[in-house]
């Protein structure tokens, strides 16, 4: 059943993608929802209980989310803090309290003082006498984008690479390099495993930027300040393995870090290296962001590769596992944020280092 789904939705891909559909008539107003969430089902050809149970498993896509205008973290670092909930609500006091909402978590674990409103986190010092003396927004934050030095110099390794992959996986070999995301799997495995796979249709590269376990920030930070590491273990591992796209999958609650790895992407455009949605150039590495709609499932890989394709995200029984039989049924490397972002140190100064 799922197989016959997931073929429904690589009739349209990842451009007119069916989750973003659903994501988007799931957003709308009341009296419009079900018949838009009806209308992506006939659009897909498939059935309505395939596209209305798809909606039915994000939190902010829940009605009851949609109401909201500000949603204070309630991870579990926020909870411990001190910094309770009904302390936010007080500081928050331009708002109704129906208007507030929470959402688990904003990844400002060692700050416990932020909040969502209009797409931004907000922060601010809530432990000084219940006062919001310095509320600022992601805007206002100063950000690394680029690493240091030439951004062009820094994407030079690729054209080493491409003259020899061998030699490439082979120092991913020596690395060492394990998993970041939690089960510590060998990366060079995965990715020979995909390399190896024979495909009919295209490879993938999916960069798990779920991040949900408590405490956990530091891929947000990644995806923040330095997203060209992200795309470049992408690009790097497309290069070796014969994938032509990358999905960056990020969770919603993570505003900023969508923001900056989609800047990133036009520079590369910009610059030729790599094309983004709008780009039609068949010869280029192609990316594609997702915005999760809040899941803490999706972070399992099988769940967010469902996700991606717009089936209930639920997961997947393994094998095939995701190298043979990843995103739309093709083989595709998996990783997490981290891992990606290791990549080019090993191939610029050797496994070994
Ligand atoms: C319930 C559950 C949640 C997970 N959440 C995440 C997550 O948020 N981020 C992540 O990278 N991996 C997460 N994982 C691990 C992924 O399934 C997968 O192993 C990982 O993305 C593979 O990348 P890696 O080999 O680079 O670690 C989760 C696994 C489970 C079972």
């Amino acid at each position: 059943m799922s197989r016959n789904l997931r073929g429904l939705s690589l009739r349209k891909g990842l451009t007119d993608s069916m989750y973003e559909k659903t994501s988007d008539a799931a957003l709308s107003a009341d009296d419009l929802r079900e018949t838009n969430l009806i209308s992506v089902a006939r659009g897909f050809m498939t059935g309505n209980a395939a596209i209305l149970s798809a909606s039915s498993f994000y939190d902010f896509l829940d009605p009851e989310h949609q109401g909201k205008k500000v949603f204070v973290c309630n991870g579990t670092a926020c909870l411990v803090s001190g910094r309770t909930e009904e302390v936010m609500r007080e500081l928050l006091e331009t708002y109704e309290p129906h208007e507030i909402g929470t959402m688990t978590c904003l990844g400002h674990c060692h700050s416990n003082d932020a909040w969502l409103a209009d797409s931004e986190i907000h922060l601010c010092k809530c432990g000084e006498g219940r006062k919001i003396p310095e509320v600022y927004t992601n805007a206002e934050k100063p950000v690394l984008t680029a690493p240091a030095g030439d951004l062009k110099e820094y994407y030079s390794t690729m054209a080493v690479l491409n003259k020899n992959v061998e030699a490439a996986l082979r120092e991913l070999e020596a690395s060492g390099l394990r998993g970041r995301g939690g089960a510590g799997f060998p990366f060079h495995i995965k990715v020979r495993a995909a390399r190896d796979a024979a495909t009919d249709g295209g490879k993938y590269i999916v960069c798990n930027g779920d991040e949900g376990d408590p405490g956990a920030f530091s891929d947000k930070w990644l995806l923040e300040e330095r997203p060209h590491s992200v795309l470049f273990g992408m690009l790097a591992t497309g290069i070796i393995t014969g994938a032509g796209t990358g999905v960056v999958y990020i969770r919603g609650e993570y505003p900023l870090a969508i923001k900056k790895v989609r800047e990133a992407i036009r520079t590369l455009e910009e610059m030729g290296i790599a094309a983004g949605d709008e780009n039609h150039d068949k010869d280029l590495f192609r990316f594609h962001v997702v915005q999760v709609a809040g899941a803490y499932i999706c972070g399992e890989e099988t769940s967010l590769l469902n996700s991606i394709e717009g089936l209930r995200a639920e997961v997947r029984t393994r094998p095939p596992f995701p190298a043979v039989y990843g995103l739309f049924g093709k083989p595709t490397v998996m990783s997490n944020v981290e891992t990606l972002a290791n990549v080019r140190s090993i191939l610029e100064e050797g496994g070994a280092a």
